[in-house]
């Protein structure tokens, strides 16, 4: 449970927030690169509380400004698209990729006014089909984040996102709260499972005592960039079966993917838009080969963690990533599955997550109880909490804004049962695309 003020640091992201201030020193998804054709029309955005623009210049370098003109704040999203920036359909006042006024057609030509206006504007690089931004001091800008998933080939990942109705942290905790998979996302079997002990029957499978399967043994270990999170099962023999959650600060976390899956891995950027949304970016890849055309199919048949299926789009930031399901149509759960298949009626693991995030009431946090299965959660506020306060009081450099701490994977494997786990698992936690090369 947190204080109100714990609360209240943890929740507000805009400009001069300190935690919108933490956030501003690492590199923020915008958009997919092929969302923007080059001098053609710009897309709204909503970036850490703040409206924007992005457009893509004529000769194909992105711009990311304020949403509203300074003159008298007509909506750039209508602007036209120039070589070197973008004008303003109102009066004609052009901006650099830089922010910086670069003519004002309907002053007199002898004036400067134009040299004494610069708007909101933040530079951005693509690395991964990713347009991303940096809005935080250029005195303190580091260089793209060293992901894997952003230095494989196109053809080895698969990226999709959608909007979602709430706070960043509440989606992001249950990115590191293993103990809800099995439940949240249960499969119950064909038959007429309506108990806890016929989902037990339903979901056995390991050999193993059911409730050690749902119940795991969590452990936790900090690193220079965030933490790992163990969870340890019984395995056969004199072992034990360890899944690890990766959590780098501030909004990327990584889940463990099922033993035997030949290495393809998935990552979550739960990005706030807002306080009270956020994008939550979802990517899967593999390492070493392209993605499978059947791999594909299940990514974007809307059952795992992509959402494939959206709202009518509309023209607002992100209107074209609505998921179909929302509060209003109960997420299209189906009563009589619940009562028959699947733990809860929601379809698709992403839509399930969505579901009950969205449905957490802003101020849960200070009346919560917490478990040890909570675990995770209380550590990325403890994270976020002291990173945001030593920038605040100290101005303390955050962690992991290096590009090379993001060269990290989540790992699943066995591991003789005296062996210490995080030693054990050292090598499997680490990215292999990208580690051989310098820095970029
Ligand atoms: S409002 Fe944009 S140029 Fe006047
Ligand atoms: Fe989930």
């Amino acid at each position: 449970m947190l204080s109100l003020d714990e609360h209240n640091l943890l929740y507000h992201v805009g400009p001069e927030t300190p935690l919108g201030n933490l956030m501003r020193r690492y590199w923020v998804p915008v958009l997919e690169s092929s969302e923007l054709v080059a001098g053609y029309r710009a897309k709204r955005v909503r970036i850490l509380g703040e409206d924007l623009v992005a457009y893509r210049t004529q000769t194909g370098d992105v711009g990311l400004i304020g949403e509203f003109c300074p003159h008298r704040w007509a909506s750039l999203y209508y602007g036209r698209i120039e070589e070197t920036g973008i004008r303003c359909v109102y009066h004609a006042w052009k901006f650099g990729l830089d922010g910086q006024c670069m003519e004002m057609p309907n002053e007199p030509p002898e004036t400067d006014f134009s040299d004494k206006v610069c708007h909101a504007a933040y530079p951005c690089a693509e690395r991964g089909g990713v347009i991303w931004a940096y809005m935080g001091p250029l005195d303190t800008q580091p260089g793209l984040p060293d992901l894997e998933w952003a230095l494989v080939p196109e053809t080895h990942r698969f990226v999709s996102k959608f909007y979602q109705k709430c706070n960043f942290l509440t989606a992001l905790e249950g990115g590191l709260d293993p103990a809800h998979i099995s439940f949240l996302h249960g499969v119950l079997g064909d038959g007429d499972a309506k108990s806890m002990e016929d989902f037990d029957r339903a979901a056995a499978g390991f050999g193993q005592s059911l409730r050690m399967q749902r119940t795991p043994h969590l452990a936790l270990k900090t690193t220079d960039y965030g933490f790992i999170l163990g969870a340890r099962r019984e395995a056969e023999g004199d072992a034990y079966y360890w899944r690890i959650t990766q959590y780098h600060i501030p909004f990327h976390s990584m889940p463990p993917v099922d033993l035997g899956q030949d290495k393809l891995y998935h990552t979550h950027m739960w990005f706030p838009a807002d306080d009270d949304h956020l994008v939550n970016w979802c990517v899967s890849w593999h390492p070493s080969r392209p993605l499978t055309e059947s791999e594909r199919e299940a990514m974007g048949s809307g059952l795992s963690i992509h959402i494939t299926d959206f709202a009518p789009p509309t023209n607002e930031a992100y209107g074209d990533i609505r998921p179909r399901g929302n509060r209003h149509n109960d997420y299209l759960l189906d009563w009589e599955v619940q009562h028959t298949r699947r733990f809860f009626g929601v379809p698709g693991v992403g839509l399930q997550d969505i579901a009950v995030t969205e449905t957490q009431p802003p101020l849960f946090r200070t009346g919560e109880r917490l478990g040890h299965s909570d675990i995770g959660v209380i550590q990325v506020r403890k994270s976020l909490l002291a990173a945001t306060i030593a920038l605040r009081d100290h101005g303390t450099p955050p962690p992991g804004t290096e590009p090379e701490s993001f060269r990290i994977r989540p790992a699943s494997l066995i591991l003789p049962r005296d062996q210490e786990w995080t030693s054990g698992a050292q090598s499997d936690l680490v990215s292999v695309v990208g580690n051989d090369s310098e820095p970029r």
